[in-house]
């Protein structure tokens, strides 16, 4: 290719951005006489490694800013910087960011600041509290301000963006994390956990990470756990652990010495193919994760949000999600019935998913191409 091929830049740090990115790259490397160029932050190391394997993708450059406990201004300024020179380096036609992380963030901005027109892949998620979710509701809404380029999930999130009053073009393009979850689930992949038998117990799968759940939210969360290990005797819990300290320690400290140790099963983060697996074999999930919420009723599980707010309101519409909040009373009453009342459980498993068809990143793609074709 020669110097005067057009080039894009895809940003991410984190593993979210690289399942939700990974249908975007693939496709965009298919185009002739187009430059694809992976950009990584490291705002996340081992967790996004993984990811890029099972994707078959390569990076063209890494920034690797990750330090342990990293605030979030130093994820900022490293990777603000980095990339200017990055993009000074490529000058690509356009750059795209995914979600709302500070890589996400940061990329848009050090794009801006060469205008360079920026692709924004998730635009349009809103809770309208700004410190919820802590930074992303910002996060989203500062991108947003320097976006041409909007691919918003649903019609929600396209009606967010026009209540905004944003510049650039909206479109609605489904998300992508649906093609990706298709992608490895076509293959049945299967979650090995050693001591876990799948036949005997009702796996409640969890996940917690959030930074406004820190601190006394989480030990409620945990709380909430125990209590339904405590009623539910062929309940067992499956909780992969971020790996942030701030995070992983509280839960291996709380469930140490708890009487249902032996149901409990505290993992390393799972591969993407393992946590397929483990939503496909699962009961139920509990979960502050935006993805989840997306990802679970394409395999028809319910799912209870342990947040006060969501930016993902098509899943509670759509009645494939609840938003429950972090008290313990709370989390086992919502448990409990799922538990005990098949036809609550049925109507949750049973809703249709409002998040894409498993084709966003065609859509995404299509209007790339004719931008850089008019250019
Ligand atoms: C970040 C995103 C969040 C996203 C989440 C997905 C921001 C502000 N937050 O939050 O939106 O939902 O990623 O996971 O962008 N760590 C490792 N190895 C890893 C990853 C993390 O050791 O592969 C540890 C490090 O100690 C790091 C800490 O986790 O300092 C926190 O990581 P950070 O990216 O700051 O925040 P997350 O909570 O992961």
């Amino acid at each position: 290719m020669s110097l005067s091929t057009p080039s894009v830049c895809v940003t991410l740090g984190t593993r979210p951005e690289a399942i939700k990115l990974a249908p975007v790259i693939q496709k965009l490397r298919s185009i002739p006489n187009l430059k694809t160029y992976v950009i990584l932050t490291g705002q996340h190391r081992e967790m996004v490694d993984g990811v890029m394997k099972l994707f078959n993708l390569n990076s063209d450059r890494d920034l690797a800013i990750m330090k342990p406990k990293q605030t979030l201004t130093e994820i900022t300024c490293n990777s603000l910087q980095g990339l200017e020179a990055i993009f000074r380096e490529l000058k690509p036609q356009l750059v795209i960011v995914q979600g709302d992380t500070s890589t996400a963030f940061s990329a848009a901005l050090a794009a801006f600041y060469q205008k360079i027109p920026v692709g924004h892949v998730e635009a349009g998620l809103r809770t309208d509290d700004l410190f919820n979710p802590y930074p992303e509701e910002a996060n989203r809404r500062l991108i947003s301000q320097i976006t041409q380029f909007h691919f918003a999930p649903t019609e929600l999130a396209v009606q967010n963006l026009d209540k905004a009053g944003v510049t650039g073009e909206i479109y609605q393009t489904g998300n992508t994390v649906i093609d990706a979850l298709l992608q490895v689930a076509d293959n049945s992949p299967k979650c090995n956990i050693p001591g876990l038998d799948w036949s005997k117990h009702r796996v409640l799968l969890a996940t917690v990470h959030r930074r406004e759940n820190w601190g006394q939210p989480l030990e409620d969360i945990l709380q909430g756990f125990y209590l339904i290990l405590e009623r539910f005797p062929d309940t067992v819990l499956l909780l992969p652990m971020h790996r942030n300290p701030t995070v992983r320690e509280p839960i291996q400290a709380f469930f140490a010495e708890s009487q249902v140790k032996s149901r409990v099963f505290l993992t390393e983060p799972l591969d993407y193919k393992q946590l397929v697996g483990a939503i496909s074999g699962c009961y139920l999930l509990l979960t502050d994760s935006g993805g989840l919420q997306e990802e679970a009723p394409s395999l028809g599980k319910p799912v209870l949000v342990l947040r006060e707010t969501t930016e993902r309101q098509e899943a509670i519409i759509a009645g494939t999600a609840k938003l429950i909040g972090t008290s313990p009373k709370a989390i086992l009453s919502h448990a409990e019935d799922l538990l005990t009342n098949s036809q609550a459980y049925q109507t949750m498993a049973t809703a249709i998913n409002p998040f894409g068809d498993g084709h966003a990143a065609e859509r995404i793609i299509k209007i790339i191409s004719d931008y850089l074709a008019n250019r």
